[in-house]
């Protein structure tokens, strides 16, 4: 199916099943421990050993010589694999540095073995007895350094063309010639994605036939990329990922654990199981990249915007990508007078990539400070500084509308709700005992993409709709919204909905990744369910077109007849997928809302706590709003940890993350997050999707970190503008602070 029009009503409009508060139909599953994980796969393939990875000790440079013969000769170990005898192996089109090092080292704590042996411990303990002789080279590690002549990203394919900065009207002459500018650089760290479950794979030979059962969120991705970095075909590779504890982008990319699985398992002739420890994963795999931001904004004196340019700088290793931090300011705010642009320094740290809301999470930190700062500038609200800088269309192509755009509504309906008219805008000013107390606000926004989605449907005899599709839920809800959609499709209450996930051998889905997986896996489902429609009304002998799949049955003209009558002869299969055209060539789609968070400040430690969160999202229709809200709360949390707590702290001598344990790398807990409000607006997109509906899961990060920093700013009046706020960027200039430093400096003159 082709989704090229606007959808006109179709039966997921009924909304009997999509669109209501439903459990999560794996709940139970994972909650009684029934819900499988790639390391406890223990029943998949019998006799399996234990394989230990051994990262390389150094950032840049190259191993002169490798020696395992200890390695190999201690107790239990079946195999030791190497660069020196893995055989050639090709490289994953979505990997930036190589999975297994050797001899060339391109990251710190990049793969250079694996040993197998018949426990964990063994394999353990005998890495250790791997001896590396390294070469070290020299290695980039320091952005801030690397940042001033970092060349300019070209976003074009064509890699001949110089990279230009994208210009919109000529900002240089509009931004000197506005009365009120602000001209600011943001910084935010490296992040790590921290999910819960480590990278971790069984994997499996038959002959020349390989099985993982692993932890990602891109079937296809995993599976092209495994074959070939192996050098495989994609015939002899079968991936498995039904249940995912979490990947926040960390897992959309084949990693080192799929593959020295699938290698170690080969050299011992017995299936192999390995997680990363978690002291390897921050350094192994993939973070968010670090930016440094700077905004100028130009205004007239009622607060208009003239002139907006954002330039964002991060690194990344040789032929990696940019953090695209100045997505959002190509589309969030009006304003004639354009300059935005991204540079790219080559560093030596691991991989950079896509953690939650790539490019937005990170450019709305920078960006949505900057408003705050200019709305104070102006004497503005900062509520109605971002309202009298709306636009309806997108500001690069005039006349080019979004598909839907209710920001200004989730800007005033926040408002009301969290009481926003109480806030003191004189930072500074509001004291609750020894807390300083502030609010801020920021604006959410992050594009809606749609992705091909495949899926297959199945009536059986008994009358249950089973769904394959390859997939994921990477505790996002995708079971469940999936299991609704098919429900409503084929007029079944849910509990006679069975899907299956997370197997390539099922058809290729969108994957989870971009919060394009709930809106463009359930129109690939949606999409098999018309053709499983089609063939049960011709079965039926009943026009397609005017059938009603309702209550377990089909009714047409003055017919009633039950679905499990159209499978006397056997189960009916169908099979599509959903392909997008050009709609969102001709509309913008982009999800949007509004965050609101108080602060309290402790007015002698610095120490910041957050009081209340309230986002408003305008995301299209909700599929369900049970997880919906649980997406978003998520994302809220996650925000407050970019605000206030996540930093991998870089030696810059070394060239690596030091803090790579979930110790030393800070995320929030329960302790941490007070009450969290969400408001999902009611609305239904029919430009995105026949399911009207768009991506809720990234939305909710994005701007939560910006609203901390204003809300803190608000308290304490003082403006840090690098990211994570700990105490000790504001604590010596808290008001309190000073005034008991004063007070003690007249005492001791006084004396
Ligand atoms: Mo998301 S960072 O594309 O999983």
């Amino acid at each position: 199916m082709k989704f090229d029009t606007p959808a006109g009503i179709n039966p997921i409009d009924r909304m009997k099943v999509v669109g209501v508060a439903h459990d999560r139909v794996d709940g139970k599953f994972k909650t009684t421990g029934m819900a499988p994980y790639a390391y406890e796969r223990h029943d998949v393939a019998p006799g399996q050993l234990y394989g230990f990875i051994l990262g390389s000790a150094i950032a840049k440079g190259h191993i002169a010589a490798i020696h395992t013969t200890h390695a190999e000769s201690a107790p239990g170990v079946r195999a030791v694999v190497t660069y020196a005898n893995a055989g050639k192996l090709g490289k994953g089109s979505k990997n930036t540095a190589n999975l297994l090092a050797g001899p060339e080292i391109e990251h710190y704590h990049q793969a250079v073995a694996i040993v197998v042996a018949d426990t964990f411990e063994a394999a353990r303990s005998a890495a250790a007895l791997i001896d590396v002789d390294y070469v070290r080279g020299t290695g980039h590690f320091d952005l801030a350094a690397a940042a001033p002549t970092a060349p300019l990203h070209s976003e074009d394919k064509d890699k001949s063309k110089p990279a230009v900065l994208d210009r919109v009207g000529d900002f240089e002459a509009a931004f000197a010639a506005a009365p009120v500018t602000l001209d600011a650089t943001y910084t935010t760290p490296d992040e790590a994605h921290a999910m819960m479950e480590p990278f971790a794979t069984v994997a499996s030979w038959s002959g020349d036939k390989l099985t993982v059962w692993t932890s990602n969120q891109m079937i296809a991705w995993a599976h092209d990329d495994l074959a070939q970095t192996l050098g495989i075909a994609k015939e002899n590779l079968r991936v498995n990922s039904p249940f995912i504890g979490g990947g926040f982008g960390g897992k959309l990319f084949l990693r080192a654990d799929a593959v020295m699985a699938a290698l170690g398992a080969k050299a011992a002739g017995r299936p192999v199981k390995v997680a990363m420890t978690r002291p390897m994963m921050f350094n192994n795999s993939t973070h968010r990249p670090a930016t440094i931001q700077r905004i100028r904004l130009g205004a007239t004196r009622g607060g208009k915007l003239t002139s907006i340019s954002h330039i964002s700088t991060s690194g990344n290793l040789p032929d990696g990508s940019p953090e695209t931090a100045t997505a959002q300011t190509k589309l969030l705010y009006a304003a004639p007078n354009r300059l935005i642009g991204t540079r790219l320094a080559v560093l030596d740290l691991p991989e950079g990539n896509a953690m939650r809301a790539p490019g937005e999470a990170s450019g709305l930190m920078a960006l949505e400070i900057a408003m705050d700062e200019m709305a104070e500038k102006l004497g503005m609200d900062p509520v109605e500084f971002r309202i009298v800088n709306d636009t309806q269309e997108d500001p690069e192509k005039p006349g080019r509308l979004f598909s839907q755009r209710q920001l200004i509504r989730c800007l005033r309906d926040g408002a009301a709700r969290f009481d926003w008219s109480a806030r003191n805008p004189r930072p500074g000013n509001t004291r609750d005992g020894d807390q300083l107390i502030g609010l801020g606000v920021a604006t959410a926004f992050r594009n809606n993409l749609n992705v091909t989605s495949g899926a297959r449907v199945r009536l059986g005899h008994d009358g249950v709709v089973t769904v394959e599709t390859d997939m994921t839920d990477i505790g996002t809800g995708s079971y469940t919204i999936i299991a609704q959609t098919a429900a409503e499709m084929m007029g079944v209450p849910l509990d006679r909905v069975v899907v299956r996930l997370g197997d390539s051998s099922f058809p290729v889905s969108a994957g989870s990744g971009g919060q394009f997986g709930a809106g463009s896996s359930t129109s690939g489902v949606y999409a098999a369910c018309v053709k499983l429609r089609e063939a049960i009304a011709q079965n039926l002998g009943v026009n397609s077109a005017d059938a009603v799949f309702e209550d377990g049955h089909v009714r047409s003209g003055n017919r009633r007849v039950a679905l499990a009558d159209a499978v006397r002869g056997g189960e009916i299969v169908a099979e599509d997928t959903m392909h997008w055209g050009d709609l969102d060539k001709e509309y913008q789609q982009s999800t949007f809302g509004a965050h609101f968070v108080e602060v309290a400040v402790d007015a002698f430690t610095g120490e910041i706590r957050v009081r209340r969160m309230l986002a408003v999202c305008a995301a299209g229709r909700v599929l369900n709003p049970k997880t919906a809200r649980s997406q978003v709360i998520g994302a809220m949390t996650m925000g407050v940890g970019g605000a206030l707590m996540e930093e991998l702290a870089v030696d810059t001598r070394f060239g690596f993350f030091v803090n790579h344990d979930l110790a030393g790398y800070e995320v929030p807990v329960h302790a941490d997050i007070p009450h969290q409000e969400v408001i999902f607006l009611d609305e239904a997109d029919d430009k995105v999707s026949p399911m009207k509906a768009k991506g809720i899961g990234e939305l909710g990060l994005c701007g939560v970190a910006a609203a901390v920093a204003n809300a803190v700013y608000n308290a304490t009046g003082v403006r840090v503008r690098d990211y994570p706020i700990t105490l000790d960027k504001h604590l010596e200039k808290l008001p309190a602070l000073i005034q008991a430093l004063t007070i003690r400096n007249v005492c001791e003159k006084a004396k």
